[in-house]
């Protein structure tokens, strides 16, 4: 679909959405009309201080009588499926936050809703969306390293539990830890390099130690894991170790790896001293020697997942970071859940196709 005036633009949730109403304001060819979100008080704040007209406390009601071309969902995960669903047929596209949903059948049912309306459906994948990780991938399609076979992607916190009592912690709201929280980032982070692989077999496990012990200090809710761990196999026989944590007994305040080795060479992103500061190394071997190479993403320039979502819909174009990627991930979670709950290893009958 070619548009040719400003695309009309709404968001829904307004803590992390906040960043959606920037993200969309410094786009030329949009404007953020409406904002939504159930909390008055945040909403009139946000409202007031990035300047949008509109103003909603029922998404619904957004939907229906704002006048919108596309919409974000940036709520607790809970209400990822059922808004973007709403979103979509009235007709609208849609960017969800990441977890695209609770687990892979709601999941499915958003692609269902956006190939029926024809609408896009992106998911914020946002740790994709830097120069540094858009350098990693013109690596990888340049061949510097080969076929991945094997790669471990990670992120740990040494203690840092988000919103402790609130929707994060609510397996009800969330629908799992840190695994649907801070994993999916890196899962999504190692598949993307990866091409998208399709898995066929998962096995996990989940803890339910140190953070339950936190929130019952402070009598606060506490029904999802600390910690999850798993191994995914692929159709093309790669293998991806994943771990993620608000709580475990390491170093550093922030661990965050993504390591990927192939057939000629390899490479890595990572933190630096605990912190969000990134770096990002390929390794090679050539003529019998060995080298490691810091990456140089100074010539790169990779747009925001927002401006990546409007360039999208302007363009009449699949997004990068699509429903179906979102699906596959979801699939993974639900299979390391499931294995950590059974002890069994899960298998994947039917391949999803991206
Ligand atoms: N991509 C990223 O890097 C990133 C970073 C932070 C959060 N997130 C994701 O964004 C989502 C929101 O996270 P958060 O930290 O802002 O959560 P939060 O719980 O702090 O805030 C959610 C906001 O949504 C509002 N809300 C809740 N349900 C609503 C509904 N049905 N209709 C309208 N408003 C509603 C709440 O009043 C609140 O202001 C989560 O899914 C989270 O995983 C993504």
């Amino acid at each position: 679909m070619a548009v040719s005036k400003k695309l009309r633009v709404g968001v829904v949730g307004l803590r992390m959405g906040k960043n959606h109403v920037k993200g969309f304001q410094a786009h030329p060819e949009a404007e953020v009309v409406a904002v939504c979100d159930q909390n008055p008080t945040v909403l009139a704040a946000v409202a007031d201080e990035l300047g949008v007209k509109g103003r909603y406390t029922q998404p619904e009601l957004m939907f229906a009588n704002a006048g919108l071309d596309a919409v974000s969902i940036a709520t607790p995960n809970k209400f990822h499926a059922p808004l973007s669903i709403a979103a979509l047929a009235q007709g609208l596209h849609v960017l969800c936050e990441k977890p695209m949903a609770m687990n892979a059948v709601e999941a499915r049912q958003m692609n269902d809703a956006a190939q029926r309306a024809e609408r896009t459906l992106m998911i914020n994948f946002s740790y994709r969306f830097s120069d540094m990780s858009y350098a990693l991938k013109q690596q990888v399609e340049a061949g510097a390293v080969g076929d991945i076979y094997f790669g471990r992607t990670v992120w740990h916190r040494r203690r840092g539990i988000p919103g402790l009592g609130g929707s994060f912690t609510n397996v009800e709201l969330a629908g799992g830890g840190p695994l649907i929280d801070l994993g999916v980032h890196r899962l999504d982070l190692a598949l993307w390099l990866m091409g998208y692989p399709q898995p066929v077999a998962v096995t996990g496990s989940a803890y339910h130690t140190l953070g339950r012990e936190i929130a019952a200090a402070k009598e606060a809710t506490f029904t999802v894991e600390d910690l999850a761990c798993g191994l995914v196999k692929f159709a093309n026989g790669a293998t991806l170790v994943v771990e993620a944590s608000w709580a475990v007994n390491i170093d550093e305040r922030e661990h965050m790896v993504t390591q990927l080795c192939g057939t000629r060479g390899g490479l890595v992103q990572k933190n630096l001293g605990g912190e969000y500061r990134f770096t990002a190394e390929v390794y090679t071997e050539e003529s019998g020697h060995l080298f490691t190479k810091k990456l140089d993403w100074s010539t790169v320039a990779a747009p925001t997942s927002y401006r990546e979502f409007l360039d999208s819909i302007i363009a009449g174009r699949p997004p990068l970071a699509t429903g179906e990627e979102g699906l596959k991930v979801m699939q993974i979670l639900d299979g390391i859940y499931e294995s950590a709950r059974t002890g069994s290893e899960v298998r994947y009958p039917a391949p999803v196709a991206v």
